[in-house]
């Protein structure tokens, strides 16, 4: 069977009051139209052609990994029949899903058994509808009193009978033969809107006696995404959809309600996540992990057993199994730390390699830095990796001891076993094995107090 998809996605989304096209908003991190487009791939259809128009450009940039994609831009944008009619030379003949852009909470399972409905019925024209009377702004279903399906109203255009009689509403999904497509050029301008809707082929089918069906969905499926309330219920709804799948494969939430988990995310058994966390963009967590309050954890990959403590952020980077990261962490892109590392208070990490068994446990920033093993790292250690023009690398080896308040000024390299005293100001290599120590000599000057407070004392009296 050859099956064709058409997906409406060039309006100008006026009700999002934005400068951003509407199929690009995004509900848990991904551009709503991504959603449908990953609810048609599984039907396996031959050609899926997606209507731009409004900010043409960045819709196509940023589907630009989807290459299986063909795009036509509807010139002027009027109305969704004019759309289908834009996207019409690129389909063979065959049957055409058309989904709106805006409803991502579509699923393969309702498309396909729309579908399975529309062959076995011998439709040449199905489309989905809920029964919701609560939500205003869709098409209303018309049915004579047989009950057979004569058109469809928008509801700006209703009369209020028909508001009252016909309770059944328009999802904006359609299915139809390529021959019910030259009806299209039938459909007429509404005059007050200067729209052709597409909705008008429902009526045109009908009366031309042809096989046509509303088949009924669930409301939640084809909530269509018009102004910014509508997206929040439509994330809420995804969000929690994610949530219970990692619940049903024994992921913790200690409150689902603050929890944000990004559909490209894997959550390993047993982790607890606690509230107001953010798991982003294609992070893995393992098991066994602890999240705690105010993480936020983005494009990254944690391993076995990793805490992650209050409030911190991690991007692009890498945890190893048994690690403990924060509270108040931030590792930077490009961060790779071992297994049993502690990665500790106020500690910023940049582009860094830090050895198994490693500690910097306090007030560090570790930039451009490649550390060994079982490397003690003293609070306020930081890594010169900058000069105002350059990034230079600082190299820690295996077991070296960084006193605290210590600068290391790159390019240099502490090497295996060797110490750096306290207050050290690091300019040079220092061998394996030894003591860098820069500080000037400390003087006690005993009796210093006492001899201060006399001299105070004697110019008193003598006033
Ligand atoms: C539409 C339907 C309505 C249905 C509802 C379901 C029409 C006339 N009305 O209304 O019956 O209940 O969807 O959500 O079809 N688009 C274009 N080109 C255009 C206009 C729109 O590509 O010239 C695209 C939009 O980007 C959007 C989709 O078509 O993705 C639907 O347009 P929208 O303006 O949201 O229609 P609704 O008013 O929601
Ligand atoms: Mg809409």
């Amino acid at each position: 069977m050859n099956l064709s998809v058409v997906i409406l996605a060039a309006g100008k989304g006026k009700r999002m009051k934005s400068l951003l096209p509407k199929v690009l908003h995004e509900a848990l991190g991904r551009p709503m139209l991504q959603y449908t487009i990953d609810a048609v791939k599984p039907l396996k259809p031959q050609k899926t052609v997606v209507v731009i128009g409004n900010g043409a450009e960045a819709v196509k940039k940023r589907m630009n990994g989807e290459d299986h994609l063909s795009f036509v831009v509807q010139e002027k944008l009027l109305g969704t029949g004019d759309a289908v009619s834009t996207a019409k030379k690129e389909l063979k003949k065959g049957t055409v899903l058309v989904l709106n852009g805006d409803c991502p909470l579509i699923t393969t399972k309702t498309l396909k058994g729309l579908l399975t409905n529309h062959r076995r019925n011998k439709n040449v024209l199905s489309f989905l509808t809920f029964i919701d009377d609560s939500m205003p702004g869709y098409g209303r279903v018309l049915r004579d009193e047989k009950g057979r399906v004569t058109g469809i109203v928008e509801d700006k255009h209703a009369t209020p009978e028909e508001k009252i009689k016909f309770k059944e509403l328009n999802g904006g999904v359609y299915v139809m033969e390529t021959d019910v497509l030259k009806h299209l050029d039938r459909i007429k301008m509404n005059s007050s809107s200067g729209e052709y809707y597409l909705t008008d082929i429902v009526g045109i089918v009908s009366r031309a006696g042809k096989r046509l069906e509303a088949y009924v969905c669930p409301a939640e499926e084809i909530s269509g995404v018009n102004n910014r309330e509508e997206l929040y219920k439509i994330s809420d709804i995804i969000k929690r959809r994610i949530i219970v799948k990692w619940m049903e494969n024994g992921v913790t939430f200690i409150d689902p309600d603050t929890a944000f988990v990004h559909p490209s995310v894997t959550i390993g058994r047993d982790t607890v996540i606690y509230p107001n966390t953010y798991l982003e963009d294609k992070t893995r967590i393992g098991k066994n992990c602890v999240i705690y309050p105010g993480a936020r954890i983005s494009e990254s990959v944690l391993g076995d057993g990793v805490t992650v403590k209050d409030n911190s952020l991690i991007e692009k980077s890498r945890v190893g199994n048994g690690s403990t990261i924060g509270p108040f962490a931030h590792l930077r892109p490009n961060s790779v730390i071992g297994r049993d590392v502690k990665i500790g208070n106020f500690v910023e990490v940049k582009k860094s390699n830090i050895g198994n068994g490693t500690k910097a446990s306090h007030l560090t920033y570790l930039g451009d830095a490649v550390v060994g093993k079982d490397v003690n790292i003293g609070a306020g250690t930081i890594t010169c990796n900058y000069d105002g023009k350059n990034k230079f690398t600082t190299v820690i080896e295996n077991g070296v001891f960084i006193g605290s308040d210590s600068q290391l000024v790159a390019p240099v390299k502490i090497g295996k076993g060797a110490y750096v005293a306290a207050g050290a100001t690091v300019t040079k290599d220092v061998p394996a094995g030894s003591l860098a120590i820069s500080r000037s000599k400390q003087q006690n000057l005993v009796g210093w107090v006492k001899q201060k407070q006399l001299k105070a004392k004697g110019e008193k009296s003598s006033k």
